[in-house]
């Protein structure tokens, strides 16, 4: 049977790369992918440090297990424009650093030692994707993701693309076709099995074909008992192959849902269904380590996004992401568009076909997850080309009919060569600003941004972002208006039901390059800062959740009398899904204050807004006159189900370190968040506190990046990371103010 490994251990890594080198083994240090080149540091740093060529080397010793046998390396990704020598010899080079590619080894290897050597150039070569023009992000160098061992039959199954053209009725189908991998062209028959199970095991149905040649369909009917893939149960199912020939036997499992996903001139639907979409674009960056994050990490913000910010979708902006984040996205029920690299520039032809070949590797790698509903074929925001997004569509719709394309852009009257018009609605401005805003319209109309009348799908994939940079601790009337233009356009896209839903910019904070961000190399655009440490916006996507998975009860305050300009906290927005908030100032008597319905009439939860409609500003007090401590009660059907106390004199009471486990894997360079707050005496984040505070490790394993943090906006956040040993790990934080912290973690 087939052997996967993984191959991520004891790499060779040095700066710089020498072809002539290629065959000998170098000194460097020893690594463990997944591996950023450079780690930079948080803000304020160079770029171009990680623009240049880097080594990473990997002994293979032989294993009677190759005998006979094909033996490939398998990269998720590198970054980029890599190549892959054995034993000094020119294996395969392959450009994207976001689509996976294999090595084949055999043929180079010998009954020795082996020596993997691979050559990555992080330089931003300008004859491929994303590169040529000025890009807002950053393309950190690296073997950055997983890479596999793999050994097979020398005739094995390479691909299968599985299909529920029938989901939607009692009894279902699946078809399943079958890719053979045959490198030494053995034009081999055998026979092929197919087994549908549960996720507890329990087999559904089984199929046979016998093969020649290297595709093969096999086909289930009559399905019977099956749950549907959807959003609040993402019920998924698996396929497991077995592949038979005169070379040998091959397995390969892939899960897979029943489910419909539709973008219509009337919104979308799952399962036929409507279900408006909401969600934020997600780049896959870390401060300090880039890219190079593992499988919890990735898993954890696709979970922040369904469970903390109730969000139903994702659009993994600007290129296809780890497939740790799009498993997750399966198992969870979050949907994904995802999309092809490249960001507004469009090169030249060999460009180009760089990018149809980007389209074909994202989709050959990702067909069969039922989370994805809709391919990305234009790069992020180009021009028209008609020829090139004419191949771009017909690729996606010959290898999947079974999804519809997109593409994003933000031209208006933009030639629609997709099924769905997916636009970057960036107009919402202010009023005195000159350029593309229009004051306080909040989005065009469709017919206006396509220049179609006729019905078309269309959904708006970006917003704000640029438009209302806002800093986790920026004042609060600048994060008031920030959680307003989400809230505006939440409420104006569940409105309209020409639109299928929406992806704000964006999720979370990012480096990027000097053209863009706040001169220190980050964008502000996130309603989480980079440590995914909310910022008020976030609570007006979290608010908008169902109360039964989670109350929110978030004012939009740092409640003190001279925060804003005049003093006072009116008007005051209090993000909830709560049915009503009873507001306490002091020992005045509570008010209670229904959701703003008359300001966003179609979000699911508007928020509370506490204004001169419900308060007059003597009952607040003016400036000059005794501040006194907030109480806000949510309640849900009559009953209080959150209480919040914010101090009239905040002190600062206690550091919080807050992790998000403490059981650590060993030998997979697993990483978990850890959050420091400085809460009052009350449980809130005090916003100024900004003092630092030391880290210290033992035991096996490290902080990634620096061990000293000056708090940001009474927070800050770090990963650590497990090393190769099993133990415990013992992390302290110390400050001036506050008793040393200690949390102990597992590694096994
Ligand atoms: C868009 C672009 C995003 C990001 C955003 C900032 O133009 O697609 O990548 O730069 O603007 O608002």
């Amino acid at each position: 049977m087939r052997i996967i490994e993984n191959f991520n251990a004891n790499w060779r890594f040095r700066h710089g790369f020498d072809r002539a080198q290629a065959g000998a083994l170098q000194e460097g240090e020893t690594v463990r992918l997944p591996h950023s080149a450079v780690e930079l540091p948080y803000n304020y740093f160079d770029e171009t440090e990680y623009q240049k060529p880097f080594t990473y080397q990997k002994v293979l010793d032989w294993r009677p297990e190759f005998e006979g046998r094909e033996v490939f390396l398998v990269f998720d990704a590198t970054m980029a424009d890599s190549v892959v020598y054995l034993n000094g010899t020119e294996i395969i080079a392959h450009k994207d650093g976001y689509t996976p590619f294999e090595a084949r080894l055999t043929p180079h290897l010998t009954r020795g030692r082996n020596l993997v050597t691979v050559k990555i150039d992080g330089s931003e070569n300008p004859e491929i994707p994303p590169f040529g023009g000025q890009i807002d992000y950053l393309c950190y160098a690296g073997l950055y993701r997983d890479v596999w061992l793999k050994v097979a039959s020398p005739v094995s199954i390479a691909n299968v693309k599985i299909e529920t053209p029938d989901a939607l009725k009692e009894a279902k189908t699946v078809t399943a076709r079958v890719f053979l991998a045959d490198p030494q062209d053995l034009a081999a028959s055998g026979s092929l099995t197919g087994r549908i199970s549960r996720k507890d095991g329990s087999e559904i149905a089984a199929s046979s074909v016998a093969v020649s040649g290297r595709q093969a369909t096999l086909t289930f009917t009559g399905l019977a008992g099956i749950e549907l893939w959807d959003i609040d149960n993402p019920a998924l199912y698996t396929l497991t192959l077995h592949l038979e020939t005169a070379h040998g036997a091959d397995v390969l499992t892939r899960r897979f849902g029943f489910r419909t996903a539709l973008f219509t001139p009337d919104g979308f639907l799952l399962n036929g269904r409507p279900l408006k979409l909401r969600g934020l674009n997600r780049h896959q960056s870390w401060p300090h380590t880039g890219y190079a994050m593992g499988r919890r990490a990735q898993e954890k913000d696709a979970d922040i996004l369904k469970y903390d910010l109730a969000c139903n979708i994702v659009r993994t902006s600007h290129y296809p992401q780890s497939k740790w984040f799009i498993e997750r996205c399966d198992e969870i029920g979050l949907l994904v568009f995802e999309e092809i690299p490249g960001w507004q520039h469009i090169g030249g032809e060999a460009w180009q076909k760089e990018s149809i070949e980007n389209v074909r590797r994202m989709i050959e790698r990702d067909w069969n997850h039922p989370s994805i509903i809709i391919w990305g074929v234009r790069i992020n925001e180009s021009q028209d080309n008609h020829d090139f997004y004419a191949e771009t569509n017909r690729l996606a719709r010959e290898l999947d009919p079974t999804r519809q394309t997109g593409g994003v852009r933000f031209i208006t009257n933009s030639e629609l060569l997709e099924d769905v018009y997916t636009m970057n609605d960036f107009i919402l401005g202010s009023e005195e600003l000159p350029g593309n805003n229009r004051g306080r319209v909040v989005l065009r109309d469709r017919v206006e941004t396509t220049g179609i009348t006729r019905p078309i799908p269309y959904m708006i994939t970006e917003y704000n972002g640029h438009m209302y940079p806002t800093k986790r601790f920026d004042q609060e009337q600048r994060q008031a208006e920030h959680v307003t233009r989400h809230l505006l356009i939440l409420d104006a896209v569940a409105g309209d039901g020409d639109i299928s839903g929406s992806t704000g910019w964006c999720m979370f904070d990012y480096n990027t390059h000097k053209d863009f961000g706040s001169g220190d190399r980050i964008c502000y655009h996130g309603v989480l800062d980079m440590y995914r440490i909310p910022k008020f916006a976030a609570y007006a996507y979290a608010s908008q959740g169902d109360p039964k998975d989670g109350v929110v009860l978030q004012p939009v305050t740092f409640w003190a009398r001279g925060e804003r300009n005049i003093g006072g906290v009116l008007p005051l927005i209090i993000l909830t899904n709560c049915d009503y908030v009873e507001v306490k100032f002091g020992e005045w008597p509570a008010k209670r204050v229904h959701p703003d319905r008359e300001t966003y009439p179609h979000l699911p939860h508007p928020p509370v807004v506490l204004d001169l409609r419900s308060v007059t500003p003597q009952e607040f007090g003016t400036w000059g006159r005794v501040w006194r401590e907030g109480t806000f009660t949510g309640y849900v059907d009559g009953k209080a189900v959150k209480t919040l106390t914010l101090p009239a004199d905040p002190v600062p009471a206690t550091l919080e370190v807050c992790p998000d486990d403490t059981a650590l894997r060993a030998g997979e360079k697993d990483a978990v968040r850890v959050v420091v707050r400085v809460l009052d005496q009350c449980g809130n984040l005090l916003p100024y506190f900004e003092e630092p505070v030391s880290l210290a490790l033992s035991g096996p394993g490290r902080i990634i990046g620096p061990a000293d943090h000056t708090l940001k906006g009474g927070a800050t956040g770090f990963w650590i990371e497990a090393g190769e040993e099993q133990g415990q790990l013992e992390l302290t934080v110390t400050s001036r103010r506050f008793a040393p912290r200690s949390v102990t973690f597992t590694v096994s």
